[in-house]
């Protein structure tokens, strides 16, 4: 079987691979030319993406890269993994996906199966890039061509998720369609799961990501409660968690950040307009987990402050500026908001990220392109007057940072269990 993935990020790079290793040949089609070079050298440009992985099936033959969208014609199915972001007035930007339907559409071929995996509101397979395809290819879906929804449930750096581990929604415009797409995943795909529709699959993944957003929102809010209650959120965390049923710990944190649960949920807030519904949680929790920055930045102040010293001056290291432990994307890092605001107050900040030596350009935030991590030494770190701590990466040496810092201020409990002299570390 051959078959195109469409989009090699996060999403579409690992997936392509899992099918490689099932036997699949898979054609990886992405408009980046520096990325499909890359992957025909057999390098990777992800972190958890190992090397190896990729000379391996390269080298077999099995996975091979181009950005040429002719070449669908070869394939007997098409997975779509592009980026599904917000316009800058906070609006679903469906325009990758739909640029790639109609990228695909003139080559497809009758009977061919079209997926789409990326995050995005319930309709939108059926509805938008069913007409696209159809219009472009002159053919119809359920008939001509098969269509479905398959929403990707990848978890960067957690090794314990592995893509063929993870159980698949499936989702199918006809029962046809649904068949059809469960036959392709069950190549690579321990688990599959089938819905109804694509809609109910479309539908299934943003309630995981609003289920997240959600319950962060909580404890964000509750940490700032217990805070002024002089009550440690982390450790009622830790003690609520050993209730062995309807329990299930989330963290607080600086921010939300990530592709995926500062953006998804507002896809649906945007279609439930539509049928006059309003998403009540969804905005309440985003407007909390909006605040977590200016609260981070207030207790930088306190811990400033305790030392006679303002954030006007100060030197401010913030360290990770990956949105989560142990992985280097950055995409809507609340680091950068924290690093935006402690310059509009006039500090001098510098950032240490081991997994992000220099940082690329990114939509939200071009300000901070260019920019280089500091090295990790006492001569380096002992000269900020604070470490704003914002992503708990696993290889940083915190005995070192509770040694050498003046002063840290932890938004993820990560100096939990480190012995700093009193005063030193605050919690945010
Ligand atoms: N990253 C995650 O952990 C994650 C998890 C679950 C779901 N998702 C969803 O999966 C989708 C993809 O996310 P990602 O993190 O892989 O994004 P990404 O930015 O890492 O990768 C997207 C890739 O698509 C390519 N691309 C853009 N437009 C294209 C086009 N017209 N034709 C071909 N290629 C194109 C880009 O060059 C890039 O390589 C999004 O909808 C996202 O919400 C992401």
């Amino acid at each position: 079987m051959r078959i195109a993935v469409i989009g090699l990020g996060y999403v579409g790079l690992p997936l392509s691979l899992q099918f490689a290793r099932s036997c699949v040949n898979v054609l990886g089609i992405d408009v980046d030319p520096g990325k499909v070079e890359l992957l025909n050298n057999r390098q990777s440009y992800i972190k958890h993406v190992p090397q190896s992985a990729i000379a391996e099936l390269v080298g077999s033959g099995k996975f091979s890269a181009s950005t040429d969208f002719s070449r669908i014609k070869e394939v007997e199915a098409v997975i779509i993994c592009v980026p599904t972001p917000l316009t800058k007035n906070r609006e679903p930007d469906l325009s990758f996906i739909l640029e790639t339907g109609r990228s695909i559409a003139p080559h497809l071929a009758r009977g061919a199966l079209v997926v789409l995996e990326s995050t995005t509101y319930p309709g939108t397979t059926e509805e938008e890039l069913r007409a696209t395809l159809e219009e472009g290819s002159g053919l119809k879906a359920g008939a001509d061509f098969h269509l479905a929804f398959s929403p990707e449930r990848e978890d960067p750096a957690n090794e314990q998720s592995k893509v063929k581990q993870v159980p698949k929604i499936v989702g199918g415009y006809t029962p046809a369609c649904l068949e059809k797409a469960m036959a392709l995943y069950a190549r690579a795909i321990d688990t599959l799961v089938p819905v109804s529709s694509c809609r109910a699959a479309e539908a299934t993944k943003l309630l995981e990501n609003i289920f997240r957003s959600v319950n962060i929102a909580l404890v964000n809010e509750l940490k700032v409660i217990y805070s002024a209650m002089a009550i440690d959120i982390w450790e009622v965390i830790d003690a609520a968690k050993t209730k062995p049923f309807g329990f299930m710990p989330f963290y607080p944190g600086p921010g939300l950040g990530g592709h995926c649960i500062p953006i998804d949920p507002f896809y649906l807030t945007w279609k439930a307009r539509e049928h006059g519904q309003h998403t009540r949680f969804i905005e309440l929790a985003g407007e909390i987990n909006t605040q977590m920055p200016e609260h981070v930045v207030h207790r930088v102040t306190d811990a400033l402050n305790s030392r006679r010293k303002s954030i006007n001056g100060s030197k401010i290291l913030v360290l990770g500026v990956a949105y989560k432990p142990n992985v280097d994307d950055e995409r809507e890092s609340p680091s950068y908001v924290l690093m935006k605001l402690l310059e509009q107050r006039g500090a001098i900040v510098d950032y240490y990220d081991p997994f992000v030596p220099l940082i690329k350009p990114t939509r939200e935030h071009l300000e901070f392109a260019g920019r280089k991590s500091v090295e990790w030494s006492r001569s380096t770190i002992e000269t900020f007057d604070v470490v704003l701590i914002a992503t708990n990466h696993s290889c940083v040496n915190y005995q070192e940072l509770g040694d050498w810092a003046q002063c840290i201020v932890d938004t993820r409990n990560a100096m939990a269990g480190v012995p700093v002299a009193a005063g030193k570390v605050w919690k945010a």
